[in-house]
């Protein structure tokens, strides 16, 4: 019997996608996964395991290939596909060999599924989510990056590790590239409704001032090193943050996440790049980017980090 129900895709069968692909079944987040990969061996080694597994999770199918047909009418289209990152290299270093895959790869799965709503997660995620807009065509909404949704829940882990209060309990988001130049928005941040930045420890628990929050700061950006470092490769917490950006898709939650998405309108006065800000995510995709207020050098510091991302798009002739 075939589940009906929605579908999702996952192209790039390696240890970021099938980890979503993972991370969706657990969750019951489609009636149908398909995972695509260039290496139909790989992909269905890969179909194969998940599929044993399907006795243990809300109801699903499992499906895979190297035909984007694969993808057919597929409600979301998680993008993982890309070069792999090495130690000590950064996401901007990968971005030709990405970008020229995202121009190859991408075009024919928009035809196969062309109402989807696209969430590219390759790295460097903000310029490939730029270069897939352009070599789509596809709107801002439709098309969107997992920009720090991944990041801003580190953040959430460490300030919850530091207050001594469960991470459903911070709110809190990085802002601009999914990257080194990352920002906090510590003005907005709030820890069980307490404003961040009035935070008072609770008993033995440490400060949260300046040097606490570089601290920490620190740390989310060194995260993906310190983990590729030590096995290679990011994978399982990318692959909640995905399915967790697919449910709100598919389940038109009106969720605010902080996905990457284009900003053209010079409104914000970094316009025509794509960048990270708590943005709405319900059915029709990365609807609307709330209107965060941000201190000075906040504000400061997202100008800089759009100016790294257009200066990396001018390189790539974007
Ligand atoms: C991460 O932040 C490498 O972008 C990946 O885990």
């Amino acid at each position: 019997m075939e589940p009906v129900g929605a579908k999702i895709a996952v192209v790039g069968a390696g240890a970021v996608g099938t980890s979503i692909a993972y991370a969706a079944l657990i969750r019951g987040v489609a009636r149908t996964v398909a995972l695509m990969d260039v290496n139909e061996a790989k992909v269905q080694a890969q179909v194969l395991d998940l599929q044993h597994g399907l006795e243990y999770v809300p109801r699903a199918r499992v499906i895979g290939g190297a035909d984007p047909q694969i993808c057919a009418d597929a409600d979301v289209v998680v993008f993982t596909a890309g070069a792999k990152q090495n130690p000590g290299q950064s996401r901007l270093e990968l971005a030709e060999a990405t970008i020229a895959l995202t121009r190859t790869a991408l075009p024919p799965i928009v035809e196969a599924a062309p109402n989807a709503r696209f969430v590219m997660v390759t790295n460097p995620v903000d310029v490939v989510t730029y270069a897939a807009l352009k070599f789509t065509g596809l709107p801002r909404t439709q098309l969107f990056g997992s920009g720090t949704v991944l990041d801003s829940s580190r953040l959430r882990f460490l300030l919850s590790e530091h207050c001594g209060v469960a991470v459903q309990n911070v709110h809190a988001y990085i802002a601009g590239e999914h990257g080194d130049s990352e920002i906090p928005l510590w003005s907005s941040a709030t820890v069980g409704g307490v404003p961040l930045l009035d935070w008072t420890p609770l008993p033995g628990r440490a400060p949260l001032d300046r040097a606490a929050r570089e601290g920490i700061r620190d740390e989310v950006v060194g995260s993906a090193y310190r983990i590729i470092e030590g096995k290679g490769a990011t994978n399982y917490a990318i692959g909640l943050a995905a399915a967790r950006i697919t449910e709100a898709v598919l389940g038109d939650e009106h969720r605010v996440l902080p996905v990457s998405s284009l900003v053209d309108d010079d409104a914000l006065g970094f316009g025509d790049v794509c960048l990270s800000l708590p943005t709405v995510v319900a059915a029709g995709g990365a609807l609307q980017r709330l209107p965060i207020a941000m201190s000075e050098s906040e504000a400061a510091g997202l100008c800089d980090s759009a100016r790294t991302l257009r200066e990396m798009q001018r390189r790539f002739g974007l």
